[in-house]
Formats: C-alpha cells, sequence, structure tokens
C-alpha cells in the first residue's frame, strides 16, 4: 500500500508535549504534516505551566519536520488555533487529547476538582473545535479526534469527574459528526488505553511496559488522514488492536397488555425482564429513527392486542 502522507496539511495536537500526543505529533510530523505541539506543561492535576512542548518541536525538526511550539492551556483553545493560522496559515486536523486527573471518591471531589477537569477534557475540546470550525467550513475539510476512556465509557471507581467530563466528550463527537458532514468534516473518539504520566501508578508494570503510545499513534493519524470517511466512531485502542464501541439498545417491551390498560408500577415490575432483555437489541443510528422505531412498534403492538380481542371476542361468543 502507498505511504499515507500528510504533506501540505496542518495538525494541531492539543497536550502533545509527553505520553499520546507526543506519540501524534510525533508520526504526523514524520509523514509531512506542519505540527502545532500544544502544550500548557502542568502537572498531572492540572497545576503549574512549562515548555515540555519544546522538546517534541525539537525532534519534529531534527527528523526533517516542521512543528512550532504552543503553551497556551486548551480552555483559551482559540490561541492554540491562531498560532497554526499564524505559523501555517491553515489548520486541517485537530486532536483533542490534552488531559489532566484529579482523581477522589466522589464525596470528597470538590469544585475545583470537577471544574478543573471539565474544563481541561470538555471545555477544552469545545473552544479549539468551535475556532477550527470556521476554517473547517470554509475550506470543506476537518478532521477531528476527541480522547475519551473507558472510564467514561464504563465508570470507575474515584473518576466521577473524569467519567462525566471523558462521556460528555462523545456527546460533543455524535452531535459534531452530524454537524460536520455536508462540510467533510470528520469527528471521531479515540478510547487509547497507554503507558503515560496518568496511567504509570494505574497499570501493573509489565503491562505499562507494552502498553506503548507509539501503537495508538497510527490508528489516530489514520482517522485523521483525508482518506478517512467514517464520522461519529468510538474506537478503542491499546497494544496494537483496535474496535469499535457504541451504544445498543434493547427491543424492549410494551407496559401493558392492551393500549386501553393503564401502565401501573406492577406491569412495569411484570414487564421489567424484557425491557432489560439484550437479545435482538441493536444500533440506533440517528436521533429520528428513535422516534420511527418506537411508533412501529406501538403500531406492531396494538395491532397484536386487537386481533387478541377480536380472538377473544369470538370464542366468547360460543
Ligand atoms: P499525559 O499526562 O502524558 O498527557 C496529557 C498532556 O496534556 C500533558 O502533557 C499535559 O501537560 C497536557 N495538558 C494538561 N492540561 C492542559 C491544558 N489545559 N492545556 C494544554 N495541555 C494540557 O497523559 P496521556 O495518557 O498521554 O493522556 C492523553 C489523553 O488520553 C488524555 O485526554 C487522557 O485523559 C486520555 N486517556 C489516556 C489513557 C491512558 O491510558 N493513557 C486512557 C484513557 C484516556
Amino acid at each position: 500500500m502507498d505511504q499515507l502522507r500528510f504533506d501540505g496539511r496542518v495538525a494541531v495536537v492539543t497536550g502533545a508535549g509527553g505520553g499520546l500526543g507526543k506519540a501524534y505529533a510525533l508520526l504526523l510530523g514524520s509523514r509531512g504534516a506542519k505540527v502545532v505541539v500544544n502544550d500548557l506543561g502542568s502537572a498531572r492535576d492540572g497545576v503549574g505551566k512549562s515548555n515540555f512542548a519544546d522538546a517534541v518541536v525539537k525532534e519534529i525538526k531534527d527528523k526533517g519536520g516542521e512543528a512550532v511550539a504552543d503553551y497556551n492551556s486548551v480552555v483559551e483553545g482559540e490561541k492554540i488555533i491562531k498560532t497554526a493560522l499564524d505559523n501555517f496559515g491553515r489548520i486541517d486536523i485537530l486532536i483533542n487529547n490534552a488531559g489532566i486527573l484529579r482523581d477522589k471518591s466522589f464525596q470528597k471531589m470538590s469544585d475545583q476538582d470537577w471544574d478543573l477537569v471539565h474544563a481541561v477534557h470538555l471545555k477544552g475540546a469545545f473552544k479549539t473545535t468551535q475556532v477550527a470550525w470556521e476554517t473547517f467550513k470554509k475550506q470543506k475539510f476537518g478532521r477531528v479526534i476527541m480522547t475519551s476512556s473507558n472510564a467514561g465509557l464504563l465508570g470507575n471507581f474515584g473518576q466521577a469527574n473524569y467519567s462525566a467530563a471523558k462521556m460528555g466528550l462523545v456527546g460533543l463527537a455524535s452531535t459534531l459528526s452530524i454537524e460536520g458532514a455536508k462540510y467533510n468534516i470528520k469527528v471521531n473518539t479515540i478510547v487509547p488505553t497507554a503507558a503515560s504520566r496518568l496511567t504509570e501508578d494505574i497499570l501493573p508494570p509489565d503491562m505499562y511496559q507494552a502498553m506503548k503510545p507509539e501503537l495508538i499513534a497510527p490508528v489516530v493519524a489514520y482517522m485523521s488522514h483525508e482518506s478517512f470517511e467514517d464520522s461519529g466512531l468510538i474506537i478503542d485502542s491499546t497494544l496494537g488492536f483496535a474496535t469499535k464501541a457504541h451504544l445498543i439498545r434493547s427491543q424492549g417491551a410494551p407496559l401493558r397488555r392492551k393500549p386501553t390498560d393503564p401502565v401501573t408500577i406492577e406491569s412495569v415490575k411484570e414487564k421489567w425482564g424484557e425491557v432489560v432483555n439484550m437479545n435482538g437489541a441493536r444500533r440506533i443510528d440517528k436521533i429520528a429513527e428513535v422516534t420511527v422505531d418506537l411508533v412501529e412498534k406501538l403500531q406492531e403492538f396494538e395491532e397484536r392486542s386487537k386481533l387478541d380481542t377480536d380472538r377473544e371476542s369470538y370464542w366468547a361468543t360460543y
């Protein structure tokens, strides 16, 4: 296969001073993209500032690539996009990767722990993406990656703030993939698991060694390429493996015997096994399908009930 290149493309990678973002920036830089290496250079909990980004810029340049450092917080995402436009005159790819942790069990979580985690992950992605959106729409091209987490999709003890923000990013990506469709703006979500300072005390040591960010970077780079047509996907990747995740809905069940019966707490209890039975569960692709699906199910139920009633009254005459 021909090498997938990014020549002429400008990529912004937030939080690219270390960990996963660094691997994304290095890979894109090595394939011809001009890269804005953004990193506030904070500690893991979001406190402080430093110039982590410089070393990554140097590494890209030493290998013959083009890159510029940016030390703004994603909370001021407009400044990061301005760095791309001022230095390279355009922006094509935005990888929202910056992140912090402020893990606490729920009752001990302060407003600050909640607000800062939401500010960096969710508000940060909103700010950068909204400013880049204007250019993406005008040029009818854009590739956006959101970074979620299994802690968001599944929950994780001590990460209420982080889980909520990470699931928020999935919702943001879903809506933006719809709004971006006619402008060739593809918005997808990566769910990575990799060795970094965020996971150094969480992953077992031998797993930590094996979970190299470089194994995930090609997945993110492919999803950022101009040939990548999918949008609104959630892709989970680690250890050189990738899989797609999405929400599914059960077949469901009517909550009463006949359409004329009331729905009672007891009838809900009686039908609960059918409501949560996932046999035959399926993905609903568009919000419009949700209502259509329910209306169809209701019609089926009403027709079935009418047949039952007709049958009952037929037998009642004998
Ligand atoms: P990391 O700590 O090495 O990288 C995050 C970078 O974001 C840091 O260099 C940090 O300085 C920077 N940053 C923090 N606040 C910032 C701000 N306000 N503005 C700009 N930059 C800021 O951690 P890692 O693991 O590489 O994380 C990257 C992303 O992947 C994060 O969004 C994280 O939540 C997510 N993630 C990572 C997982 C893993 O297994 N490593 C698992 C699931 C999600």
